[in-house]
């Protein structure tokens, strides 16, 4: 698309345009899409309510921009590659001709399940074909896709299936992961005892499991599609249409789901894409994150695709058949663009060197990273073994609630430096400021990071609760979006993010509140209370530790830790699972009851000597039997 900046002045230009006069930056970006009928009013804000609507009175599909509209140029240009779990099985193609004949087709079934355009469907299913086929088909239709990872448990399911009222689900019979198989309709079917709005469940088949058909309720995808035709016209949407509801973990209570829109989120995630990564026609791009988390819903699916480029979707893990994998599948699809999450570098650098030296890997021609905050030997041996010094790496900051990467270099483009995100993308107006909400001015700063101006992807609700949506991001300083996240400004400009300052953690990427882990834990009957904290971990950058009361001490504390990690796995997922789990026979509260986190992070961390004041404690004995048991 004509928005591709090429140069580092062209980058300067945009960015000045886009802070000086916003609307007009926006205007010409979106005139690059398909519209059925254009928008009138480009932006109405505030951030207090908050109320940001984009594009107002525009009516669109994102799928036309997506699918149809590559049809003509671009119909037999291969839209999506699909690598399978096991190197053996043949790999999948699909042009665009195919995959809209296969969103059609799938988007027919769905309408005669019954679904309608404001419907929530949730998606559950593994990193297959069928995952984009549904998500795609969705929008298609008009109805609203909230995808929950398939590594979430029943109760996860529930939850999220509960609060967003989703009367249809799709899901399979089960998934491969690695070496071993496991059944995910199993999941579905519990979930759905508790979710009496679930009116049909679509099923696709994946590993031949065998699974429980209930009559009237479960459909087999491959019996379905045999019934209907692959003409399906795009539902008319209007750009506020809710597109998608994404659930992801904050500081408080439950998950909640991030609302994004139609023309906003299209609009932002094809304009990222195209500039962060400076997509090149006939390139291949591959994207590791799983569908499931936002990463793979931006920039799996919808990104790429709006920008006409070939998508790969692997279904399998880095380390299977051996940690060599991501390498083989660089040089079997001579990929040219590579995104990953630090995580998996640390854990393919912990295998060793030799997995990489096997592979060529001279396809490769931009390397990125999402997630967590890439620490420089990670950075360097990505940019050294994988990229074999001539890639650059672009390092993307961004969050669920912004749909799309806010702050990055653009590849090839800007300078980079190891370890940091670097400078805002065009529209983006990061602020930082200090506790009390003054802005910190300046360069070689450091603050709570907040963006003070709207971009077209921002989070406009948390589905059911405004007021949620209101407290967690607009509420603690006043006509600023809060990230929850730390950052310096160095003396070039560029940001640096640090982490967390709220009370998530971040777990191989994965975005876990703490109180989340605590209520799963407090569900085992044996505990009486627990907090939780995260600590520094080598390969998952925030590990879980958990410090637990027990309703009578235990003799086997091993056997106790498995029960706690069972309880966790059941009610989230085995993502969440506690990585040390320290018995205390009580936790350090200051008089009115508050736990002192801060003491229980120091401890955790083995930061003994800084614990800092302890007298204001109700019981300043219980940090000295904290810290002897120590794990
Ligand atoms: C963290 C993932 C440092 C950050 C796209 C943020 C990062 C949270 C980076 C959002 C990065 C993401 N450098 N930290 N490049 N990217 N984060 O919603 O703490 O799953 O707030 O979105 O991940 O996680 P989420």
């Amino acid at each position: 698309m004509n928005f591709q900046i090429k140069t580092n002045e062209g980058y300067e230009a945009a960015y000045r345009q886009s802070i000086e006069q916003p609307e007009q930056f926006w205007d010409d970006v979106a005139k690059e899409y398909q519209w059925q009928q254009p928008w009138s009013k480009t932006l109405t804000w505030n951030f207090e309510e908050p109320n940001v609507k984009w594009f107002e009175g525009g009516k669109l599909n994102i799928t036309e921009n997506c699918l149809d509209r590559h049809l003509e140029k671009n119909g037999t240009k291969t839209a999506l590659i699909w690598e399978p779990n096991d190197p053996k099985e043949p790999f999948l193609k699909f042009t665009y001709e195919e995959l809209h004949s296969r969103v059609c087709i799938m988007a027919n079934i769905l309408k005669g399940m019954g679904i309608k355009k404001g419907d929530r469907v949730c998606i559950y299913l593994p990193m297959i074909p069928e995952l984009s086929f549904a998500v795609l088909a969705c929008a298609r239709i008009g109805a609203i896709h909230s995808v929950v990872f398939a590594g979430f448990s029943v109760n996860a399911v529930a939850d999220r299936i509960q609060d967003s009222g989703c009367e249809y689900c799709i899901t399979s019979d089960g998934l491969n992961r690695g070496a071993k198989q496991i059944p995910i309709k199993s999941v579905v079917d519990e979930a759905v005892e508790s979710c009496p709005t679930i009116k049909k469940v679509l099923v696709i088949n994946r590993i031949n499991w065998p699974v429980e058909m209930k009559e009237g309720r479960d459909f087999w995808y491959h019996i379905e599609r045999t019934k209907v035709s692959d003409d399906c016209p795009a539902e008319e949407m209007d750009s506020e249409d809710p597109l998608f509801i994404l659930y992801t973990s904050g500081s408080t209570g439950k998950p909640k789901g991030v609302v994004h829109t139609c023309a906003g989120y299209m609009v932002y995630s094809g304009y990222t894409f195209s500039n962060v990564f400076q997509y090149q026609e006939n390139e291949v791009y591959w994207c590791t994150a799983d569908v499931g988390w936002v990463t793979g819903h931006s920039y799996l699916i919808y990104g790429p695709l709006l920008n006409g480029a070939t998508s790969l979707m692997f279904e399998g893990i880095p380390t299977f058949p051996d940690p060599g994998r991501f390498w083989q599948v660089i040089d079997k699809h001579r990929v040219n663009i590579f995104y990953t999450a630090p995580t998996a570098i640390r854990s393919l650098m912990a295998a060793g060197i030799d997995h990489v030296l096997a592979y060529s890997l001279h396809s490769l021609r931009v390397l990125g990273s999402v997630g967590e905050p890439i620490n420089e030997e990670a950075w360097h041996w990505y940019h050294t073994h994988v990229g074999k010094g001539k890639c650059p790496i672009v390092d993307t900051w961004w969050q669920t609630e912004t749909g799309g990467i806010m702050i990055s270099a653009l590849a090839g483009i800007s300078e980079l430096i190891p370890a940091h995100a670097g400078l805002p993308l065009p529209g983006i107006q990061p602020i930082l400021v200090n506790n009390d909400g003054t802005e910190i001015i300046g360069n070689n700063v450091e603050g709570h990071l907040c963006i003070k101006f709207p971009w077209p992807s921002i989070i406009r609700t948390t589905w059911g609760d405004h007021e949620r949506c209101r407290i967690n991001y607009f509420s603690t300083y006043k006509n600023l979006y809060f990230t929850g996240d730390g950052a310096r400004r160095e003396a070039n400009g560029m940001y640096r993010i640090i982490g967390r300052v709220d009370d998530v953690i971040n777990v191989s990427g994965h975005r876990f509140g703490t109180a989340e882990i605590e209520n799963a834990i407090n569900q085992n009957k044996k505990v009486v209370e627990s907090a939780v904290v995260g600590f520094p971990h080598p390969i998952k950058g925030q590990g879980i530790y958990a410090y637990v009361i027990l309703l009578a001490p235990t003799d086997t504390p091993n056997h106790m830790r498995d029960e706690i990690v069972e309880t966790v796995a059941e009610h989230i997922g085995r993502i969440a699972k506690p990585d040390k789990i320290q018995f205390v026979s009580a936790l350090p509260k200051t008089r009115s009851g508050k736990i002192m986190r801060r003491i229980l992070r120091k401890v955790a961390d083995g930061e003994l000597e800084t614990l800092g004041d302890t007298s204001t404690l109700l019981d300043p004995l219980v940090v000295d039997e904290i810290i002897k048991g120590r794990l």
